[in-house]
């Protein structure tokens, strides 16, 4: 399997930093429940389960270059080094051209218009906002503003009761 793959590669680039795998391994699993769940394409299945691995992937080098892992860093970095890890597996180039563009704004909220973008920042909220503890109010102000589809709504509440 091809995703496999994805997560062995990222699993090795951020070895030893099981935070960053810990997050890109629930972001993924979260991507994968809400895509089988909302019935989208297959194409677009795999583009959201493999940008979910992958999205995280500009933090490292932001943070060895600017000292800083803020998201307009990443989305200058990240779909770079993502290029080079998904040629490397073997994937075609215009797909690795679409995933890198959901690497390159899944901290753009603002026109979000593929199914795939949206359910990448859905299920890397679901995850940020129990690792940074996010509150309440808050978290009724993203599940208005930000989350779009019946099963990230679901989670939303399960996991927050929101
Ligand atoms: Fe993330």
């Amino acid at each position: 399997m091809e995703i496999n793959k994805v997560i062995d590669a990222m699993t090795d680039y951020y070895s030893n930093d099981w935070k960053r795998i810990n997050h890109f391994t629930k972001v993924y699993s979260f991507a994968k429940i809400i895509s089988d769940c909302e019935n989208i394409d297959e194409k677009d299945k795999e583009l959201v389960e493999v940008s979910a691995v992958v999205h995280d992937i500009g933090i490292k080098v932001s943070e060895e270059k600017y000292n800083c892992s803020d998201g307009r860093y990443q989305e200058i970095e990240g779909p770079i080094i993502a290029k080079e890890m998904l040629s490397d597996i073997g994937f075609d180039s215009e797909f690795i051209k679409k995933v890198c563009w959901l690497v390159g704004h899944h901290h753009t909220y603002s026109n979000v218009i593929e199914i795939s973008h949206q359910i990448l920042i859905e299920a890397d909220f679901l995850v940020n906002i129990g690792e940074e503890m996010i509150k309440k109010d808050k978290i009724e102000i993203i599940k208005n503003k930000i989350f779009k589809t019946m099963t990230g709504l679901e989670y939303l509440s399960w996991l927050y009761n929101v």
